[in-house]
């Protein structure tokens, strides 16, 4: 794990230039787990180098994949982690597999597993044995699934079941859990089907066909008919749409910013958040350069505006579930009042996101009502200078807090935000993407206690 961090944010002026962002997390999960499924090798490139996308590389390696640096005309590369080669292989583990603080590595393996007969024992770091097991492990035992969890979490234990063809329904609007279930799907025998009460995001079947899978999207669910066996693949994964996010929101709020991020993906279930800050009042232009794979890509330029509250429709939440943190700051500067609700899933995050940013907003002096599912944040801005945030050890906290620090008014003295290493979770590069865009930000590792003996 990385050193003890503190990030430190002092004034800022506007935020300009281009910029690309890492490969998108979501979709570099998938494309791991279906080249290691896959029969020969796949080439992926601009692989997310998020901390969660190494977990899951190692859990692959632990149950025999080889992912290797990938070849780029001819020549090895091995320093950079964004272009992998992956040979699948499958064996049972000889020690735990350990997701690290990845919900997506933890819940999509499980999915795995039980499509390729094995057992395993899964671990998670504090913060993921906290999350709820019980829902995924529920969808998967409709495929034969046979696991034991600790009071409904991790550590876990999967045992080799006999897998069989599905009809499960998912009413909690999860990606990583509809995931798990097409993974198991792809390998039994019959016709599975996947449906969804709040359908979310789509990577694992827009992705399907590259890998030479088969999959039939109606409105309500996602039919599977198998065994099939996948093909490697080559692909390239499109930008983060979710990192992008926080340089989108920090260049609305601080006056004099014009930014254009390139090579970002643009998949419907994931822009909605663009859309709710456009209600807001926000100058984005969005323009589709292309696709990669089965995933729209372009740019998508952004310049400062005064942004009003809005409501953001409940039904919304699947897709937006990672980006209400940095919405919730857009909302505590915006004029009027923001709501959202239908947003319980947050509870249920790397932190509890809804307590987490009712905390952070009120400490900077925002009224904040909480509810189950959602807030009500009055906006106004934020005119307290020298604010010390916690990051709750959870990356989209940190980050969120990072542009709170920025878009501050009348700033005088720098700001701090706790934990701040844990953002190399899912984006490594979000201090040196903001200090090229003219953003003043540094990490300064926490000094452990010195102890004097007399
Ligand atoms: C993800 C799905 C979302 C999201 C997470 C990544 C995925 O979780 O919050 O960061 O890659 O499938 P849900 O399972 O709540 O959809």
């Amino acid at each position: 794990m990385s050193t003890p961090s503190t990030l430190i944010v002092p004034p800022t002026g506007p935020l300009r230039g281009q910029v690309d962002v890492v490969g998108d997390k979501s979709i570099s999960h998938r494309a791991l787990f279906l080249a290691a499924m896959a029969e020969g090798e796949s080439q992926i490139y601009n692989l997310s180098p998020a901390q969660d996308v190494a977990s899951t590389q190692a859990v692959l390696q632990a149950l025999g994949a080889e992912i290797m640096g990938a070849e780029i005309m001819g020549a090895e590369i091995t320093a950079d982690k964004t272009s992998v080669r992956v040979r699948p292989g499958w064996r049972t583990p000889s020690g735990p597999l350990m997701c690290g603080n990845s919900g997506t590595t933890a819940r999509s393996v499980m999915g795995a597993l039980l499509a390729q007969g094995l057992g395993a024992r899964l671990e998670g770091d504090a913060s993921l044995s906290r999350r709820a097991m019980g829902p995924v492990v529920r969808a998967l035992q409709g495929f034969g699934l046979r696991a034991e969890l600790s009071q409904g979490h991790l550590p876990a234990h999967i045992v080799p079941g006999a897998l069989r063809a599905a009809e499960v329904h998912i009413d909690n609007g999860s990606a990583q859990i509809k995931t798990a279930c097409l993974l198991a799907a792809l390998r039994a025998k019959g016709t599975s089907r996947i449906t969804e009460s709040r359908p979310a995001r789509d990577h694992t079947e827009r992705m399907l066909p590259v890998f030479g899978g088969r999959c039939t999207v109606t409105g309500s669910g996602v039919t599977v008919t198998g065994p099939q066996s996948l093909r490697g693949a080559e692909l390239h994964i499109p930008g983060d749409v979710s990192a992008a996010a926080f340089v989108v929101v920090a260049a609305s709020l601080i006056p004099g910013s014009d930014v254009t991020l390139r090579g970002v993906g643009l998949n419907p279930f994931r822009v909605a958040y663009l859309e709710v800050l456009r209600r807001m009042g926000a100058l984005i232009e969005i323009t589709e350069t292309g696709c990669m794979g089965d995933e729209p890509v372009g740019r998508v330029r952004v310049r400062a505006a005064r942004l009003r509250g809005v409501e953001i429709p409940a039904d919304w939440a699947p897709r937006l579930i990672d980006e209400y943190p940095i919405l919730s700051v857009a909302a505590a500067f915006a004029d009027g009042i923001t709501e959202f609700r239908g947003a319980e899933a947050l509870r249920d995050k790397e932190c509890d996101r809804l307590a987490a940013s009712a905390q952070n907003l009120r400490s900077a002096g925002v009224v904040v009502e909480a509810f189950a599912d959602g807030l009500r944040i009055t906006g106004g801005g934020i005119r307290q200078t020298a604010l010390r945030l916690d990051g709750f050890g959870d990356h989209r906290m940190v980050m969120a807090n990072a542009v709170l620090l920025m878009a501050r008014e009348d700033q005088a003295e720098a700001g701090m935000v706790t934990t701040a290493e844990v953002m190399a979770i899912s984006d490594p590069e979000f201090v040196s993407r903001f200090q090229s865009l003219g953003g003043l930000m540094s990490m300064a590792p926490v000094q452990p206690p010195v102890s004097v003996w007399t």
